[in-house]
């Protein structure tokens, strides 16, 4: 959500750049079978998707918030970025995110983010239209109800798709076979995304009773999204859900005065967040199951972020985690949980951990590329198990 401000307030928006990460993924049993829904929507008997194209938040940006923002800030600067790429690439972690691990399954090349991409070749792929702080909400919507939208970009969940659209008649101009071919062989992941929608009114003092009825909006704009994708033509679409808002390390600094019943005992995390996040996903499934209901055919599969990052949290040891720092960010501005965010992690006086690989939590809102790897595995042993997955395509990736 936000990213540079002064003062207390704006610091605390700062910190929040937008989530986009949480949790892995976990397939829904009722989902139809991804193989099954790409086979016959294409009628395209090898078996191989086209392209990716990604939706959501700073859990999935690998660098369209950086490339058109005026001063990026800490994402723009080491240690982002120094476990896998080394250097910073607009990505909020110390390496890949869960969208590069899908990538590097499909071995195609990284690709540029939209912001970043020039020409249809730039897109032959697929494309990343996540940006960093992103809603699922439009900005005004916030922005109608008195909460400052300085650190809420315009680009919402609606945006991205729309500029979607707009590359879908770059790559299929006239031709509507060319189109429906795309659509369907083409692999949709939408979110991680609604983070934000939580994340930027609870820094902003906005109240429990104020944002449990934003809930069914939020998910009522990723549904319709979905919808609109589904109009298009689109196939087979994941859906991640809201990684634990409670278990991360600036909301328990911004909350540490909290008293000890509000903790979960089994994980330390803040239980009336943890709350919201378990009424948002159980409702995004209860919708999800509509939609499928409403397009057989179509496979749209959840993806379980949340119970991914708290299988970590409550066993730590058992995946290779350091149970002692398991609610503390790797990088942040010492205090509590290392998250006082007055400082940032990039700026003087700010604390890093020796070895990422040991933290949940990178930068105290967003998850290191340890945890994004296992929250890539819901997506990555289900349908992708099975090669070729991509068509038409080099095994090598590179920057
Ligand atoms: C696939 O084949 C079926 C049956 O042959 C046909 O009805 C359907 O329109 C085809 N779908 C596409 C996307 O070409
Ligand atoms: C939130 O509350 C804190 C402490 O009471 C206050 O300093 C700050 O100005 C408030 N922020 C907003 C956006 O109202
Ligand atoms: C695809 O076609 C197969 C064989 O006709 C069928 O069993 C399967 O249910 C279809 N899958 C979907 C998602 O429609
Ligand atoms: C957070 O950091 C600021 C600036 O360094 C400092 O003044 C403040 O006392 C710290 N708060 C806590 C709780 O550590
Ligand atoms: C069907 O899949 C093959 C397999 O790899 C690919 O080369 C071909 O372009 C696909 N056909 C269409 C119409 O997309």
């Amino acid at each position: 959500m936000l990213l540079y401000l002064r003062g207390t307030v704006e610091a605390v928006a700062r910190l929040w750049p937008p989530l986009l990460a949480a949790a892995v993924v976990a397939a829904a049993a009722a989902a139809p079978d991804p193989l099954a829904a790409r086979a016959n929507g294409s009628n395209n008997t090898s078996g191989c998707y086209t392209r990716l194209f990604a939706f959501g938040d700073s859990l999935t940006d690998t660098g369209n918030f950086i490339s058109y923002a005026a001063a990026p800030g800490p994402v723009a600067r080491l240690p982002y970025g120094e476990t896998f790429f080394h250097r910073p690439t607009g990505r909020w972690s110390d390496g890949r995110l869960i969208v590069d691990f899908i990538v590097e399954r499909l071995g195609t090349p990284y690709w540029p983010p939209y912001l970043a991409g020039k020409t249809a070749e730039d897109f032959r792929y697929g494309a990343n239209f996540a940006v960093g702080s992103a809603t699922a909400l439009s900005q005004d919507f916030f922005k109608k109800r008195h909460l400052n939208v300085d650190q809420i970009t315009p680009y919402s969940l609606a945006v991205q798709i729309g500029w979607f659209q707009k590359l879908l008649a770059v790559l299929a101009s006239t031709d509507n076979a060319e189109r429906e071919e795309i659509m369907a062989t083409s692999l949709f992941l939408v979110g991680e995304i609604g983070a934000n929608d939580y994340i930027h009114p609870i820094f902003q003092n906005k109240t429990l009773g104020w944002i449990k009825p934003v809930v069914p909006l939020v998910v009522a704009s990723i549904v319709s999204s979905l919808a609109a994708l589904i109009q298009l033509g689109a196939r087979t679409l994941y859906v991640p859900g809201v990684f634990p808002l409670g278990c991360t390390p600036r909301v328990l600094f911004l909350f540490r005065g909290s008293a000890p019943g509000d903790y979960d005992p089994a994980t330390g995390c803040l239980r009336w967040l943890d709350d919201l996040v378990v009424l948002h996903n159980a409702l995004l499934k209860v919708k999800l199951a509509e939609l499928r209901r409403a397009h057989p055919g179509v496979s749209v599969t959840y993806v379980d972020y949340s119970g991914e990052v708290l299988g970590v949290v409550t066993s730590p040891r058992r995946h290779g985690f350091d149970e002692r720092t398991v609610l503390d960010a790797c990088c942040g501005g010492g205090g509590p949980h290392n998250a006082n965010f007055t400082v940032h992690c990039t700026e003087p006086g700010a604390v890093q951990c020796a070895d990422p690989a040991r933290y949940v939590s990178w930068d105290g809102l967003h998850m290191t590329e340890a945890v994004y790897r296992i929250m890539a595995r819901g997506i990555l042993d289900g349908p992708f198990a099975a090669p070729p997955i991509m068509c038409g395509c080099k095994k090598t990736a590179s920057l």
